[in-house]
């Protein structure tokens, strides 16, 4: 796979193998995407086939400026003040489309999620290519989403030709996801980096929103999920994951033999394992910050994946608004 970096003659040889109908891993501030023109089917196609991705599960857009919004989408008072807010950022909005947008690209509903990153790489290729780029993250289909340019040529090796090396993700978790398309009743599809107080205090009404085990359970049957990320498998390591009830530093040997790796939210917790050649003791963050836990979220799962642990167990998660996208990430990496 072929690595491009910011150079001029990189990003203008990106933006045209992207309006040649290519697909590019690109990167973003939330996590690496999967990117092709959006407004060209044929390309938009290749990326289903990278990601081996169901043909029903819809993929968001990515626009330059928030002011080439309503080229795309109709946009309701609610959305502009929402856009004024908080784009460029991780926050994409489910809305109406216009005709220009393929049903390739929304697998058939008449609504598109679109958000505007912030990601200054990401910027230069959409502002030097005017045109939106259609991106999933860049794994493959179910896997963990990939935060490093190392994850997408690890994972999509053979399958895909080229990647943009961006760094790593600032935020490393998914956008947050909000569904406008009834103007009246905002509904919370997915939870990230953006938090839902934040968006409470600026369109002053409340956000409805839905525990992970609620949709968890309402997603499990045999229905078509409101948003697809909101299916019960996705985002899981091959590793058997498991959220512990209970933070104690014994090794909880019920179901593995092996090696297991555990997981903390401080290094002191981590630094206190007595049993430290049955366990071993990682942390996502030094001192309980949600934000700092989010951006080492998948870079961590990886390397545990990849490390030959028979379990990952991860110590509960700590209460509070602030980790519900952890939550909702973790929940469903340990869904089997
Ligand atoms: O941070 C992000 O959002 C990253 C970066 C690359 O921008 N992208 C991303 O895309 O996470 P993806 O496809 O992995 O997740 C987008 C989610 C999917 O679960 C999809 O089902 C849902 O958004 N979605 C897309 N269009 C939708 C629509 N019209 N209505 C409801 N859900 C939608
Ligand atoms: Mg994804």
């Amino acid at each position: 796979m072929r690595v491009f970096t910011h150079t001029a003659s990189d990003v203008e040889e990106v933006c045209r193998l992207l309006l040649d109908g290519e697909v590019v891993g690109i990167p973003t501030e939330t996590v690496y995407g999967l990117a092709a023109d959006a407004l060209n089917p044929k390309a938009v196609e290749r990326i289903y086939h990278i990601k081996n991705r169901p043909a029903f599960n819809p993929l968001i857009i990515h626009i330059g400026t928030p002011g080439s919004a309503d080229r795309y989408v109709h946009l309701p008072a609610i959305a502009q003040q929402l856009m004024d807010a908080f784009w460029p950022g991780p926050l994409t909005l489910v809305l109406p489309k216009k005709p220009c947008i393929p049903d390739m690209v929304t697998a058939g509903l008449p609504t598109v999620g679109m958000r505007c990153p912030h990601h200054p790489l990401m910027q230069r290729i959409l502002n030097r290519m005017d045109r939106p780029l259609a991106a999933p993250s860049a794994n493959p289909s179910n896997y963990l989403s990939p935060t490093r340019v190392e994850h997408v040529t690890a994972h999509l090796a053979g399958r895909l030709q080229w990647v943009v090396d961006g760094g790593p993700c600032e935020k490393g978790v998914e956008s947050t996801i909000l569904d406008l398309s009834d103007p009246t009743q905002l509904r919370l599809l997915r939870p990230g980096p953006l938090r839902v107080e934040d968006i409470e205090a600026i369109v002053n009404r409340p956000v409805l929103v839905e525990s992970s085990s609620a949709s968890l359970i309402r997603n499990a049957g045999p229905m078509r999920p409101n948003s697809p990320g909101q299916l019960p498998l996705h985002y899981s390591p091959h590793t058997p994951l498991r959220l512990l009830a209970h933070s104690s530093p014994e090794p909880s040997l019920t179901q593995s033999t092996g090696p297991i790796a555990r997981i903390h939210f401080s290094d002191i917790v981590a630094d206190s394992n007595p049993h430290p050649g049955q366990l071993q003791s990682f942390t996502l963050t030094r001192n309980g910050d949600a934000r700092e836990a989010e951006r080492n979220l998948y870079a961590l799962l990886q390397q545990l994946d990849q490390a030959g642990f028979s379990e990952i167990q991860v110590d509960p998660i700590p209460q509070g608004q602030q980790w519900n996208a952890l939550r909702d990430r973790l929940t469903r990496a340990a869904a089997r």
